[in-house]
Order: C-alpha cells, then structure tokens, then sequence
C-alpha cells in the first residue's frame, strides 16, 4: 500500500487509499531523455516565433485564474459508485498534471545547466503551469477527504528513456489531446449546467487554453528540429505517435467510461471527436496525420474496441483467435493512408 495517499479523518488507517483508488492509479510514468542533445536545439532558426510564444507564456493569462480560495467542494450529492468514480478521474488527472510538471522542470534544469537560460525559462513557465493545475486537482481531492503527496509519487518507479524525437511527438500530442478533452467537457457542460457536479469544472476553459499553448510551445520545439520532421523519418514518427495516443484514448476513455456517464456524456462519441479533432490540429505541427475523409480509421476504432472487449471478457471466439483478431485489426488501422501537411517548417 502506498505512503502517498492518505483518507483524512475517518475510519481509513493512515497510508491507506479508499478501496476503489487502486495503487496503479498513482503510479505514473516518469521520463527521461537526450538531454544533451536538447541543450544543442538551434534556436535561431525559429527566433521571431521563440520570442512572440516566450512572450505569450510570460504574461501568465491565467496568473489569477486558479484562485487558491475558490471553494472547490462538491456541488451535489453522489452514489458511493458515483463518487468514486468522480474521485478516480481526480487522481489519474492530478497524477498526469503533476508528471507533466516533473518532466518540464526537470527539462528547465537541464537548460539552464547547459547555459541555455533562455530554453530554461521557456521550460520554467510550461512547469508553472501543470504545478498549478496539479494544485488545484488536489485541493479538489482535498475536499473529498483524500490528501495526494505528490512530492514522492516520482520515487515509485524509474524513469523511461525516450529519444528527443519520441519525446516531442508525444508531448505534442499529449498537451494537443488535453486541451481537446477539457475543452469538449467544457462546451458540454455549459450546455447542460444540471450536469456539474463540482465547481471544478467550471474552470476548464482557460485551463484548457494552458495546455493549447503547451502544444504549440512543443511545436515550435520540433521545428527547431527540422531532421525530425522529414522524409520517412518524419512520416513513421507521425503515424507511430498518433495512432498509439489515439489507441490509448479509445481503450482508456470506453473502457472507464463511468465519469463521462457521470457528466451526461457519451464516452464512444466523446472519443470521437476528441481524436478527429486532434488528427485535424496536428497538421500544424506533424508532417503526416491520418486521413479520417473515408471513415476507415474510425469504423476500425469500433471494430477493435468490440474485439478487445470481447477477448477481454473471453465472449465469442476462442481467446486467442480474438487476440488475434484484435492485432490484425490494430495493424490494418496503423497501416491506413496518411496525407501530407503543409505545417510550418523551417531549414
Ligand atoms: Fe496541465
Ligand atoms: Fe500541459
């Protein structure tokens, strides 16, 4: 049992986690990279964009928006089942947040002790951001009497080694799938208020906006990178990365769709959108995204979520003519037509 998380005054012993938040919950991942090679990344040839984004991340838009005495306690009564499923989404989020933070800090500090304060600002101001959300995500776990000690989640597991490349890539399109996902929740919620169960949500707007601008930081990055982007390189990195995070979503959003039930949505339609939408937004930074015009990608997307259930539960066919099933089917979605973008690109 973990030292991480503790339930404040109740009957729980000290160190114990409510029963339905599981210690995988709280075991992020944690990376680690080139860091030598980044302290090489030419600035020069993006300066005009490095200097208008670094400007836009130091005014700080959302300086008083996290405000620290905003109540952040549950507006209505829920189920136990309905509750815990409410306090699950807290902690994956705060955990993510909070990894999030880790890796730009620690990428700040590799700037700033190769010599390269101006990168290590630059990093300093995207940590700022997810220690605020991870803050604000456990002051919501706060009022649900369960307190996250965040400081030594990291101590839990050791770091990944991923290349620059792989990196940047997924970066991208984790802070770009982010911003996708508050910003639906959002436009759902105002459109059906009944449906808030916490003030939380209420602040989902300019949050959303912190983790676009995160986006578009990283790009900028990759651009400072022009070998990344190229030729077949740049193509098998485009398709590797977009259809691993878009696998993820579906697997993770379907399968543990109770919160989106919770907020009146639908978690296959949620899914949806918030991949097409990312596909359609990484054609500013990826050379290559996939082609959702013909209805390939997302017919596969159903067809694999319903194997992978059905293996999972050990319906229909036998095990392992399912589990095949669902990789021949995985590989057919990977190997769909990619078009070509016209992103940014410098050198
Ligand atoms: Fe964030
Ligand atoms: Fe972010």
């Amino acid at each position: 049992m973990t030292a991480s998380a503790t339930k404040i005054g109740n009957s729980l012993a000290r160190n114990e986690l409510p029963p339905h938040l599981d210690e995988n919950l709280l075991t992020p991942r944690f990376y680690t990279t080139e860091f030598d090679k980044a302290a090489k990344t030419n600035l020069d040839i993006a300066r005009k964009d490095f200097e208008a984004m670094f400007k836009e991340m130091e005014a700080d838009y959302n300086l008083k928006h996290f405000d620290r005495k905003a109540s952040l306690e549950r507006l209505n009564e829920l189920s136990p089942e309905d509750k815990a499923v409410y306090e699950s989404y807290l902690v994956r989020s705060v955990v993510s947040e909070f990894s999030g933070f880790l890796l730009f800090k620690e990428i700040s500090n590799r700037f700033k002790r190769s010599d390269r304060p101006e990168l290590g600002q630059f990093f300093q101001f995207l940590a700022r951001d997810e220690a605020r959300h991870a803050g604000f995500l456990g002051r919501a776990l706060k009022e649900e009497g369960i307190n996250i000690d965040l400081p030594n989640l990291p101590k839990k597991r050791a770091a990944t080694f991923f290349p620059l490349s792989w990196v940047l890539y997924s970066l991208y399109l984790s802070e770009k799938i982010g911003y996708w996902r508050y910003i639906l929740i959002n436009r759902h919620l105002n459109a059906n208020p009944d449906k808030i169960c916490a003030p939380l949500f209420d602040f989902f707007e300019p949050w959303c906006q912190d983790e676009n601008r995160h986006g578009d930081c990283i790009n900028l990055m990759m651009r400072c990178w022009p070998g990344m982007t190229k030729g077949f390189r740049g193509k098998m990195l485009s398709r590797f990365f977009l259809w691993t995070v878009f696998l993820t979503h579906t697997l993770t959003v379907c399968e543990r769709g109770d919160f989106y039930k919770l907020l009146g949505i639908d978690p296959v339609l949620f899914d949806e959108e918030v991949i097409a939408q990312t596909n359609n937004t990484s054609r500013n930074a990826f050379p290559w995204v996939y082609n959702f015009d013909d209805g390939q990608f997302l017919k596969l997307r159903l067809e694999i979520l319903k194997t992978f259930k059905e293996w999972r539960e050990g319906t229909g066919m036998s095990k392992p003519i399912k589990f095949t099933k669902f990789v021949l089917l995985m590989l057919k979605q990977f190997a769909l037509p990619m078009e070509k973008t016209k992103a940014v690109r410098y050198g």
